[in-house]
């Protein structure tokens, strides 16, 4: 490949800015909007100033036009179409996408050395390596991740006897081969890396279940990152290396993040299955007596309450509710009441995923309140009104060991003085597990669809 020429290498450099620009204007609900374009913007520059390098004579400029198309055609399709819920499995493929994209890339970089006679510096040899073998993993362990969201396979964590021995062999094979490659670059080396890091990927990913399962894609977002970065080192490309650097840093932190928010350690829902530890419940209905009101009842809870704590969760999402939802709040606020959102980390599917809906339903930022803000003041709350949310009430995550929720913070809307759980049946949460605060003397739930059943909540507190 000729030398990089100056211009080039600057607009790498503002696209690499651009880049950063865009994960900071993403750590907020205002700027999220602008810092996504920043780094769409970039994205697209990126793509585009290779074709403007005239000393690189690109071959097989149709082909290139054409996947470019295909690929757009599909991301945008893929992006307009998607449910909010589905998000997780998007970015499953997607990254998957990356990670394969990287490995072939670097098998392709593998064919070039061996075409010039294999001299290559060692380092170089050993990013290939690792980018055949990481972006493989990435990519099986992504597809695999995508199917068991989507449930196109169980969700639950699937062990088979002996998965540790096969799983630590190709791990070793992966190491020997990685060096063979390094000592003598053959294509074949190559090839079989890549195969056997796709079976490390599967093997990685089968026994993880349930609630983890989205965790594994930030962590395999975070590999897809790392062999892009390595990809750039090989390639001499500085913006893959910033773009790379920059997934694999901010997916090692979310990942940190959302296992501490579940209470769980990384390696426990890596491996806990394998160590024969379930993170899921049985997921059984409970038939046990329940207090159920009518719109109506809770209306008058509600219309007459001076603090209101609103809990949002996954069924919100599903139920699209929150239109209605933010109209009630609305009212609410006109009759003097004081209403907030409690936002749990983990609420929903994915990380932000109640800011982001609430946000869509022009919910005013400053009622949205982390956890940590608002748990200390759900004792002086008249109501806690649960929306479709379960698992992020759960007081099990307190008090019963060996639950597998156990050790995550909660939102403690057990000490509101009266709760309204909106749901449509005694079914459990993610977690799979019952939650005795259905059960408590000062919980009331209104079954039904949350969309429904918040419809007809709006009227009737407008009739009061
Ligand atoms: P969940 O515990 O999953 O509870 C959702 C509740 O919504 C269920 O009780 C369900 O009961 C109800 N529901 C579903 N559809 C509904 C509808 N159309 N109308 C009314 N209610 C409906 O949700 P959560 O409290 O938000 O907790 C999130 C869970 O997901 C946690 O376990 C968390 O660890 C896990 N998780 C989160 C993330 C991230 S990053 N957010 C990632 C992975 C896993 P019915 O079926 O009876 O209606």
């Amino acid at each position: 490949m000729p030398a990089m020429p100056t211009w080039i290498q600057l607009v790498y450099l503002a696209c690499g800015v651009c880049f950063i620009l865009a994960l900071k204007g993403l750590s907020g609900p205002k700027t999220a909007r602008n810092g996504n374009i920043v780094g769409a913007i970039a994205a697209v520059v990126a793509c585009l100033t290779p074709f403007f390098w005239t000393d690189l004579h690109l071959h097989h400029i149709p082909l290139i036009v054409a996947a470019i198309a295909v690929g757009s055609a599909g991301g945008v399709y893929g992006a307009r179409t998607v449910q909010m819920t589905q998000m997780p499995q998007m970015v499953a493929l997607f990254n998957g996408v990356g990670g394969g994209a990287a490995a072939l890339v670097a098998l392709l970089e593998l064919h070039e050395v061996i075409a010039n006679g294999g001299n290559a510096p060692w380092f170089n040899l050993a990013a290939t390596a690792f980018t055949i073998a990481v972006g493989s993993v990435s990519f099986a362990g992504s597809i695999i991740t995508f199917a068991k969201l989507q449930e196109l396979m169980t969700s639950r964590p699937v062990v088979f006897r002996g998965l540790p021995i096969v799983f630590g062999a190709a791990l070793v094979a992966v190491v020997v081969l990685a060096v063979l490659l390094v000592n003598d670059p053959q294509m074949w080396a190559g090839i079989v890396l890549g195969m056997v890091g796709l079976l490390v990927g599967v093997l990685l990913v089968l026994p993880v279940g349930g609630a983890d399962v989205p965790i594994v894609i930030s962590l395999l977002n975070a590999f897809t990152g790392l062999t892009v970065a390595a990809g750039g080192y090989v390639l001499s490309n500085v913006l893959l290396l910033i773009g790379g650097t920059l997934v694999g840093a901010s997916g090692t932190f979310l990942t940190l993040l959302m296992a501490r928010a579940m209470g769980r350690s990384v390696t426990n829902i890596l491996f806990g299955a394998l160590r024969g530890a379930s993170t899921l419940g049985g997921g059984e209905i409970s038939t046990r007596p329940v207090k159920s009101v009518t719109p109506e009842d809770a209306a008058i809870m509600l219309g007459y309450a001076d603090r209101v704590i609103i809990v949002p969760g996954y069924g919100l999402a599903v139920a699209q509710a929150q239109h209605t939802l933010r109209e009630l709040v609305d009212v609410l606020g006109e009759r003097g009441a004081k209403v907030d959102y409690a936002i749990h980390p983990v609420a929903g599917r994915m990380p932000g995923h109640m800011n982001v809906l609430l946000a869509e339903a022009q919910v005013p930022y400053e009622q949205l309140r982390e956890m940590d803000q608002i748990n200390g003041d759900f004792k002086d709350a008249d109501v806690a009104l649960v929306v479709g949310a379960n698992d992020v009430v759960n007081p099990a995550a307190k008090t019963t060991p060996g639950a597998p929720i156990y050790g995550m913070p909660i939102l403690n809307a057990d000490e509101a003085r009266q709760i309204i759980f909106m749901k449509r049946s005694m079914r459990p949460g993610f977690a799979g597990i019952e939650n005795e605060l259905l059960f408590d003397e000062k919980t009331s739930l209104l079954f039904g669809d949350a969309k429904d059943s918040m419809s007809k909540l709006l009227n009737a507190v407008k009739a009061l």
